[in-house]
Parts: C-alpha cells; sequence; structure tokens
C-alpha cells in the first residue's frame, strides 16, 4: 500500500501545492484550497503512449526533437495550420462561424453550458455533420462518447435528430479506455460527453472532481496534440462557475463555447469566449426544435415581440438596434409611463443608473413631465441592453408613452443620449444602419453626424433622419 500524500487544490483554479495557504497563490481566491489525499506512489502520469509495437501503453515521454526554428522553417510548414475541417449547411456554417471557420485539426474545444441546454445534442449533430463531409475519400469515423448514456439512449437521440451519417458511438466512462479504443479508429474527430463523468485511473478524486476535471482534460489535450485529431468536450460549466474549476478547464483546453438559452425560449446561442484560432466576437444563434437545433435565419429580428410585427400599434414601444459580436440585433423596448403617480420607477433589463440619466435627461432637455409620472421600462424577451446605443430608443419608447402616440413598427433607433440631450455617434453605425435597412424598416433616426458619414448609398428605400438633440428627435418622430 502507498504511502499518503496531502495535497492542497485550489477550487477556483486548480493550482496545486504541497502546503496549505489562506489565500491562493495563483488566482490569490482566499478559502479555497482544499486538502487532498494521494497515494504518493500512485501512476499520475495520464494519457501515456500507445505502443503498436508492444501494443501496450507506455508511460509520457518528453519530446525529444523540440528545438528553437527559424521563422522561414516556421512559415514554411504553416501551411496544414490553415487548413480546417469544413462544416457544411445552414447549422454547419452557423458552427462554423463561432469557431472562426471551421473545427483546427488537433483543437481540443470546450463546450459548456447549464444541463439540460442542449449541449449533447448539438454535439452530436456537429459529429453527424463532420462525418457526412468525410464520406466520399478515405472513410474516417468520428466518434461520440459517452460518459452520462448508453449507446441505445445516444441512438434514439439519433434517430429523432434524423441523423444517417455514419458515426460511432460508444460508453466509457475511463479516459485510458476511450483514447486506447479510439486511437484504433483514427478517427476525423471525438466528441467526449461530459469531462464531468470520465475519470483517470490514478488520479485522486472522483469523477467530476477537480484532479480529474484537470488531469482529464489535459489527457485529451496531449491526445489531440499527439494525434491531431480534434476533440470536443462537454462540461456542464456555467458562466457565473459554479461547478469545480471551470476555470482550470478554460485555461488547459484552446476554445471554449458557450451554450446559453433563455428558461422559456427556444433560442440558443453558441459564443466562443476563447479562441486559440479566431477571434471571440462570435455568436451562433440556434433555435432547438424537435428535431434538434436549427440555425436561425432571420436572427436579426427574433427579438421583437409578436404584437410589433402585427398591424396594431401600441404607444410606448420603440426599436433598437444593438450588436453582439459581429451580428445586428433589433430588440424591442417597452415603456410605461402613469401619471398622477410618485415618480417611481421599474427596470427591467436596463440598467438602473442608465434608465434614471435617461428620464432625468427627458425632464430637463425635452421637458418631458416625468416627474409626476411613474415609469416602467422592460425589454422584450428577458434580454439586457448593456450598450449605450439604445439609450435613444428608451427614450423614444418613454416619450411615446408619455404623450400616448404610438410609433410607427417601421421606424428603429440607434444612438447614445448624452447629459445635454445631446445625439451621439456609436460604433459600427454603419452595420446597424444597413441592418435596419435590408428588413425593410421606412425609417431610422441616428444622431445627425452618422447621417452625414454614412450619405445615401444602399439606402434609398429607408429615410435616414439625422437629429442633434432630443428635442429634434421628438419634432421628426412625433
Ligand atoms: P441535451 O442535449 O440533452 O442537453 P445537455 O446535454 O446540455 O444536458 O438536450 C436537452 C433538452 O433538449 C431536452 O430537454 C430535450 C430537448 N431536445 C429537443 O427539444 N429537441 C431535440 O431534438 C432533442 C434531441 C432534445
Ligand atoms: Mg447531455
Amino acid at each position: 500500500k502507498g504511502k499518503e500524500k496531502v495535497q492542497w487544490v485550489c477550487s477556483n483554479c486548480g493550482h496545486t501545492t504541497g502546503q496549505w495557504w489562506g489565500v491562493c497563490r495563483s488566482c490569490t481566491q482566499s478559502g479555497t484550497m482544499k486538502e487532498f489525499h494521494a497515494v504518493a506512489d500512485a501512476k499520475v502520469s495520464g494519457f501515456g503512449v500507445f505502443d503498436d509495437a508492444l501494443g501496450s501503453w507506455l508511460p509520457q515521454q518528453e519530446e525529444a526533437e523540440l528545438r528553437p526554428m527559424r521563422l522561414a522553417e516556421v512559415n514554411r510548414g504553416l501551411d496544414h495550420l490553415h487548413w480546417r475541417i469544413p462544416l457544411s449547411g445552414p447549422f454547419g456554417n452557423e458552427v462554423s462561424r463561432v469557431l472562426g471557420g471551421g473545427l483546427v485539426p488537433g483543437s481540443l474545444t470546450l463546450v459548456g453550458g447549464d444541463p439540460g441546454v442542449g449541449k449533447s445534442t448539438l454535439l452530436l449533430q456537429i459529429a453527424a455533420i463532420i462525418a457526412e463531409g468525410f464520406q466520399d475519400g478515405e472513410a474516417s469515423p468520428v466518434v461520440y462518447v459517452s460518459g452520462e448514456e448508453s449507446i441505445e439512449q445516444i441512438g434514439n437521440r439519433a434517430d429523432r435528430l434524423r441523423i444517417e451519417s455514419d458515426i460511432y458511438l460508444y460508453s466509457s466512462n475511463d479516459i485510458e479506455d476511450i483514447l486506447k479504443k479510439v486511437q484504433y479508429l483514427s478517427p476525423a474527430a471525438l466528441v467526449v460527453d461530459s469531462i464531468q463523468t470520465v475519470y483517470l485511473k490514478g488520479i485522486m478524486g472522483s469523477p467530476g472532481g477537480i484532479m480529474q476535471v484537470k488531469e482529464c482534460t489535459a489527457a485529451l489535450l496531449r491526445f489531440a496534440k499527439k494525434t491531431n485529431v480534434p476533440v470536443l468536450l462537454i462540461g456542464h460549466v456555467t458562466k457565473s462557475g459554479d461547478i469545480a474549476g471551470p476555470r482550470v478547464l478554460e485555461h488547459i483546453v484552446d476554445v471554449v463555447l458557450y451554450m446559453e438559452g433563455e428558461k422559456y425560449s427556444s433560442h440558443r446561442m453558441l459564443r466562443a469566449v476563447k479562441n486559440r484560432f479566431g477571434s471571440t466576437d462570435e455568436l451562433g444563434v440556434f433555435e432547438m426544435s424537435h428535431t434538434g437545433l436549427q440555425a436561425v435565419s432571420n436572427a436579426s429580428e427574433m427579438f421583437l415581440s409578436e404584437q410589433h410585427l402585427d398591424s396594431e400599434i401600441l404607444a410606448g414601444l420603440a426599436v433598437a438596434v444593438i450588436m453582439d459580436g459581429s451580428r445586428t440585433f433589433l430588440i424591442e423596448i417597452q415603456a410605461l409611463c402613469l401619471s398622477g403617480s410618485t415618480g417611481s420607477r421599474q427596470v427591467n433589463g436596463i440598467q438602473v443608473n442608465r434608465a434614471d440619466m435617461i428620464i432625468s435627461v427627458l425632464i430637463k432637455q425635452a421637458g418631458l413631465r416625468l416627474r409626476e409620472h411613474a415609469v416602467f421600462l422592460n425589454v422584450v424577451s428577458g434580454l439586457t441592453l448593456a450598450e449605450p446605443a439604445g439609450d435613444l430608443a428608451i427614450a423614444a419608447a418613454i416619450c411615446s408613452s408619455c404623450l400616448e402616440i404610438p410609433i410607427p413598427n417601421d421606424i428603429a433607433f440607434i444612438g447614445e443620449i448624452g447629459l445635454g440631450g445631446e445625439l451621439r455617434m456609436v460604433p459600427r453605425m454603419e452595420k446597424r444602419v444597413y441592418t435596419v435597412a435590408k428588413l425593410g424598416y421606412r425609417m431610422c433616426v441616428v444622431p445627425k453626424s452618422a447621417e452625414k458619414a454614412l450619405g445615401t448609398e444602399g439606402l434609398e428605400n429607408m429615410r435616414l433622419v439625422g437629429c442633434r438633440n432630443l428635442k429634434e428627435v421628438i419634432n421628426t418622430v412625433f
């Protein structure tokens, strides 16, 4: 029996030390060092090298040939690095966009998200698309390994998703076993569902524990780098990070994608928060249907309520144009002003400070009598408006409700509001305005400077109305 050795592991960042510290020396969080007992002579080599001649696993070896290389030498060998595994079709394109143009061979990608958001569904569909792309030419299988479900369960899901491509299913929790079996197939890609359910023999802790999570991920990374097989790893990881060690994972892997969805909506967003091979400024938008995830074609308009698209128009609604990553979204701001009550404010989906400022500017600079009004503000579909570019739409919605004059539903508003009631330019004005025009809006209200800068090219069917301040906006729209 091996001698017990005590180790301290930070539950936040995974930093490991032989001594207890009140504050983690790596991530400086306090009270996160947890005690672990390891068997001192246990094999902690992780995933080793599979020796074909011996037919067995050898421990991890250092690469002997590594040496500094000349730049020219490096660049000559770079061609293969630009090669990416294409993902075709509308669904594939959407995933591809988030990955920065396809899946990079030898990369390790973590797909995080709340349990039940649709990660297994997403990855099974990605596996199918990769397999389809490889059907002509040499047959490279795609392997989907689940530590959560039996192969029958995965098979059932694949049926529901109407997947017909040739993917290999495997159910196992033992990383060494998984990688051994998978290596024989030399697959085009490997999916592991999920990091919380796999373990590595000889590593302390149970599956899902911080040490297991860390070492299993490291083993998968070594596998990816050594075999050049792209590995996609699922993790029940929330952005707030309430599950042990999400930060550990983020440090180890090449790409981190988060899948998000509002509770009562079928929309799912896939967002890159880390990408060693591309920008993190990308967002994929999907809809969960009974046959799986589908790319959303009219993503720009998906946050508009149905009433908005109807003909009957209510007072207090205005459309803002916001950017998320490189995508433009139209969202609906709702305001309700109740006269004859104290000036209370209820705000939902907008920063309270921002709302207060806009209301104050409307009182002072536009002469609105909001002091005697209760003001309610809401952003439709549970979104949070974080951009100043939405200021003008918020102000317009409040004006509309206060004056009880509806705003026609083919007008959009873009602009930041200053304390003097002046309208200001916002980043990527051009992209926003063209999206609005493309969607068939009749009018777009923008700061005066934007009107001058943009000209009229491509905007023949939409009136671009530049205003200097809120007073001008009110005179134009109401
Ligand atoms: P799942 O992929 O299992 O989520 P995760 O792996 O992130 O835990 O999917 C969860 C939900 O998706 C589940 O409640 C059922 C729903 N779903 C559909 O709506 N349509 C489908 O085609 C599939 C496969 C699942
Ligand atoms: Mg799952």
